[in-house]
């Protein structure tokens, strides 16, 4: 039971959706296309158009799959990019290049199984609505990615404090630069580990991580966190601990908002 929740939960993963959409969408371009190319093959479509359909069908495939629809773009962009980057002389050093921005952003995916993706507005207006109306609040994003979550949460609740931890170097230098731009007091962006963060005397932990750190991270929260505080973890569960609520979000992915009370 636990091992396909957990397989359900990575199905829903922004990566694992893009890359599916995309592979489902150049399937159907190809049943599509063969018998067209088949009747007539002189009048086939140029490959800027062929990679656009392929592009525009997996942004559609994508969202019917769940992805917000500013994965669109980057459905678009992709096949672009991958049959252009092929073709065209691409120096090695700019693929050097590309690849330390993509390590400096994505350093997680592979050490923790947690990549870059962001909680939408649905989700921090249901955040901001389940706060404990205690003035002086203590809340902190587990893993803050480029800050907007503790932003939104700090402007809505001047009273509160609220933290966000993030250690892969550019969303967490983002993070910094927004936190310092937003002239919020109430809001501090640090860039380091969660796991040596102690979440002793924050009420409110939220989590958007993946399947992989939740029981360890459970842990964490039980040992440090006071009793009476909120964890969220957003689409993930924890392996054999029923989430005390669970609350379903009205948006494209259909987020689930689980909550454990300590
Ligand atoms: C899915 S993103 C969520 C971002 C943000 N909380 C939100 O909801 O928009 C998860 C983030 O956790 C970060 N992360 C993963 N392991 C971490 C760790 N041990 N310490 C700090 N950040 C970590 C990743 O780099 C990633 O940016």
């Amino acid at each position: 039971m636990e091992d396909s929740a957990s397989a359900r939960s990575y199905l829903k993963m922004p990566v694992v959706l893009l890359f599916g959409s995309q592979f489902l969408a150049s399937i159907a371009l190809f049943l599509a296309a063969l018998p067209a190319y088949l009747s007539f093959a002189d009048e086939m479509p140029t490959m800027p158009v062929i990679l656009v359909v392929q592009g525009g069908m997996a942004g559609v495939i994508g969202l019917a799959m769940g992805l917000s629809k500013w994965w669109i773009p980057v459905q678009i962009a992709l096949p672009f990019g991958a049959f252009y980057s092929t073709s065209l002389q691409v120096p090695a050093w700019l693929w050097l290049v590309f690849l330390v921005l993509a390590g400096l952003v994505y350093r997680n995916s592979g050490r923790e199984g947690v990549p870059l993706y962001l909680s939408n507005r649905t989700t921090w207006t249901a955040l901001a609505d389940m706060l404990p109306q205690t003035q002086g609040l203590k809340i902190i994003d587990i893993g803050g990615g480029i800050g907007g979550t503790a932003l939104f949460l700090a402007r809505q609740r001047p009273d509160a404090e609220v933290l966000s931890v993030e250690s892969a170097p550019i969303p967490a230098v983002l993070a910094k630069l927004r936190g310092a731009l937003s002239g919020l007091k109430n809001v501090t962006m640090v860039y380091g580990d969660f796991w040596k963060q102690d979440l002793d005397g924050y009420q409110v932990a939220y989590a958007f991580l993946s399947p992989v750190p939740m029981e360890r991270l459970y842990k964490k929260v039980r040992a440090e966190m006071k009793p009476g505080s909120l964890f969220i973890s957003n689409s993930f569960e924890v392996p054999g601990v029923e989430a005390d609520q669970v609350v379903e979000l009205n948006d494209s992915r259909q987020t689930k908002l689980y909550l454990w009370r300590n």
